[in-house]
C-alpha cells in the first residue's frame, strides 16, 4: 500500500516560509513512492478526515483533498511576528501518529540535560535572569549571554564582556540590527539588560543567562559549528554532517541568517588546532551528540533529527549551545555538499516511512501468532 506522509508547517497569508526546502522535501518523498503533501493547522478537517493539502507545481503550489496521513512529520515553525495561536492546541491533539514527538524551549531543554552527570562537562552554566545572577556570572565569566527562551536565528540575543573596568555589549535585535556599546558599571548594564528584554519580549517569553564562551577562532568573530544528527530508514540515529559557521565581524551570533558564512568542518579545525586536536574535537562531537540524543528521548519519546549548534572555545573544548528540533539543511549547501544536502532532506521521510513499515510488520507478526 502507498504510505501517506503529511508534513506539518506554518503558512500564511503569503504561503509557506521555507518554500524551497518544503518543496524538495515533497518531491523527494515522491520519489520514494509515498504519497507526500503539507499541511497546517487550519487545513484539518477532523470530523470527516479530511486534509487539505498543498502539493508543489512548477511554478507555485497547488492544492486537493487528502485522506487521514499515516504518518506526519512536524515542520511547523515559529516565525516572528506571525500569529502562531493555532499551532499548540491542535499539537497536542492525539490526532495523528508523529514521527517526532514534541520538544521544549531552550532553557527547559538545558535543565533536563543538566541532570544527567555524563552531559554536564558540555554545557555552559545556563540561570534565569536577575541582578545578582549576572552580576555573580560577570564575577566567574568573562563574557555573558542573554537569550530569549524561544528565539531563533540569533534574534534578541545580547553578550556582554568585562573589559578593563567597564562593560562591551554587542546585541541582535529582533530585525537581526547589530548594536554595539561600552558601558563603565554593573548598575548601568543592569538597566540595560532590563530594557533589552522590555523591547525584545515577543509574547510571554522569558530570558536567560549563559556562560559566554570564547568563540572567537578568527579574530573579532562568533565562530561555532553546526552538526545535523537524523534517523535513518532503520530507526538509527546517525550523523549527516557538520560545517563551521563564522559570524560577520563584532557579531555576537553566528547564524546564517544573521549574515554568517559556512566553512567545512574537518579543514577548519585542522588548520587551528592540528591533525590530532581536530580529530579529538570531531569524535568529541559526534560522541556528544548521540550522548544526548538518547538523553532527549529518554525524556521526550521518540525523536527524529537535530540541529546541534556547538561551540568549539579558543582552547578546543566543546560544549553544547542549542539544540535545534526542527533545523535546516541551508550550510550543506552553501558549502556546495549538495549529496550531503539531498541526504538530509530524505532521512526524514525514510525514516517516517521506517516507522509506518515497522506497525506493519507488527501487525503481521500478531496476525500468525
Ligand atoms: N553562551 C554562548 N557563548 C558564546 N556564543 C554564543 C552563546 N550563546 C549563543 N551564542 C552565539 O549566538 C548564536 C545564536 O545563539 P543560539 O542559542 O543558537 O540561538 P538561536 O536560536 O537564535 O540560534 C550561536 O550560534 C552562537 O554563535
Ligand atoms: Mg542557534
Amino acid at each position: 500500500m502507498r504510505k501517506r506522509i503529511g508534513i506539518l508547517t506554518y503558512r500564511g497569508e503569503t504561503g509557506f516560509v521555507e518554500p524551497g526546502f518544503l518543496r524538495r522535501l515533497v518531491k523527494e518523498g515522491l520519489k520514494m513512492g509515498a504519497e507526500v503533501f503539507l499541511f497546517s493547522p487550519q487545513d484539518v478537517r477532523y470530523s470527516i478526515r479530511q486534509i487539505r493539502g498543498f502539493v508543489p507545481l512548477e511554478k507555485g503550489w497547488t492544492s486537493d483533498w487528502y485522506d487521514w496521513p499515516d504518518i506526519v512529520i512536524d515542520r511547523y515553525r515559529y516565525y516572528p511576528l506571525a500569529k502562531h495561536s493555532l499551532y499548540l492546541p491542535f499539537r497536542k491533539q492525539p490526532w495523528f501518529r508523529y514521527a517526532n514527538s514534541r520538544f521544549s524551549n531552550k532553557f527547559r531543554v538545558h535543565q533536563v540535560l543538566v541532570e544527567d552527570p555524563e552531559l554536564g562537562k558540555w554545557l555552559p552554566e545556563t540561570l534565569p535572569y536577575s541582578k545578582e545572577t549576572l552580576s555573580s556570572m560577570l564575577r566567574r565569566h568573562l563574557i555573558v549571554y542573554l537569550k530569549p527562551t524561544n528565539g531563533t536565528g540569533g534574534r534578541s540575543i545580547l553578550r556582554v564582556e568585562r573589559q578593563g573596568a567597564g562593560y562591551i555589549l554587542h546585541g541582535r535585535t529582533k530585525q537581526q540590527a547589530k548594536s554595539s556599546e561600552k558601558l563603565s558599571s554593573l548598575t548601568e548594564v543592569c538597566k540595560r539588560l532590563e530594557n533589552w528584554m522590555v523591547y525584545e519580549k515577543s509574547g510571554n517569553e522569558q530570558f536567560f543567562l549563559q556562560q559566554g564562551l570564547q568563540l572567537s577562532l578568527v579574530p573579532e568573530r562568533t565562530v561555532d559549528a553546526r552538526l545535523l544528527v537524523q534517523k535513518d530508514g532503520n530507526g538509527t540515529w546517525r550523523l549527516t554532517g557538520m560545517g563551521i559557521r563564522i559570524g560577520p565581524r563584532r557579531s555576537s551570533t553566528s547564524n546564517l541568517h544573521g549574515g554568517g558564512t559556512a566553512m567545512p568542518a574537518a579543514a577548519f579545525l585542522i588548520n587551528h588546532f592540528g591533525q590530532q586536536q581536530a580529530e579529538r574535537i570531531l569524535l568529541e562531537c559526534k560522541e556528544l551528540a548521540l550522548k544526548t540524543v538518547s538523553r532527549i528521548e529518554e525524556h521526550y519519546g521518540q525523536m527524529m533529527e537535530f540541529g546541534f549548534d556547538l561551540g568549539i572555545d579558543i582552547l578546543g573544548r566543546v560544549w553544547i549551545i542549542e539544540i535545534n528540533p526542527k533545523p535546516g539543511r541551508e550550510i550543506f549547501r552553501q558549502l556546495g555538499q549538495h549529496k550531503r544536502y539531498l541526504e538530509a532532506v530524505r532521512r526524514p521521510l525514510e525514516y517516517a516511512l521506517y516507522l509506518t513499515n515497522q506497525t506493519e510488520e507488527k501487525e503481521t507478526a500478531s496476525n500468525i501468532y
